[in-house]
């Protein structure tokens, strides 16, 4: 029996920087084994929030996007694997990959353009949606597919607009 449940929180970003703050706050609370799936178009912020979360994380670098290389690879408390499917067309692809032992790991995946593919994801995730209002305005909704997961969505429970 699979309950229907999900936690979710809604805010508006009207900065990079603000996005990053957010990814900070999600970051700061991540734990071993956490899946995020980002979704959003072209430019809506997700390497932009991936940025913050490693720095929530521990990590130093600069996230880039992962659209040539599929997986990027930062260390901080936990490893952070940051993937993108961009250019993948089908699950097919997805699963020739091999991202399970990352998936499946005691690490934590981030990853792009999830929306390709969510069936292909382990059950337990927490889903980051972007959507741009204007050319500075975000609106960033976490979701928690599992009541462990709900963590993430509370760490930006004082920062939501209600
Ligand atoms: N509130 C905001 N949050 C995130 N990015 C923003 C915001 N306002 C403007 N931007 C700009 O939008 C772009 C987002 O790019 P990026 O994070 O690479 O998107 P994606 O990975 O979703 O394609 C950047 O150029 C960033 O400066
Ligand atoms: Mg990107």
């Amino acid at each position: 029996m699979k309950l229907n449940r999900n936690m979710e929180i809604s805010l508006i970003s009207s900065s990079p920087e603000s996005t990053q703050e957010i990814g900070k706050r999600i970051g700061a609370k991540i734990q071993p084994g956490d899946v995020l799936l980002l979704m959003g178009d072209l430019g809506a912020g997700k390497t932009t929030i991936t940025q913050g979360i490693l720095w929530g994380l521990g990590g130093t670098e600069h996230a880039r996007s992962p659209t040539f290389v599929l997986v990027n690879e930062y260390p901080a408390r936990l490893t952070l694997y940051h993937m993108d499917l961009y250019r993948l067309n089908s699950i097919d692809e997805i699963e020739d990959l091999g991202l399970d032992d990352y998936l499946y790991g005691d690490d934590v995946c981030v990853v792009e353009w999830a929306d390709k593919a969510t069936g292909y994801f382990p059950v337990n995730h927490a889903i980051v949606r972007l959507e741009a209002i204007d050319s500075q305005t975000r609106r960033i909704t976490i979701s928690s597919e599992s009541v462990d997961l709900d963590r993430l969505v509370m760490a930006l429970e004082s920062c939501a607009d209600g």
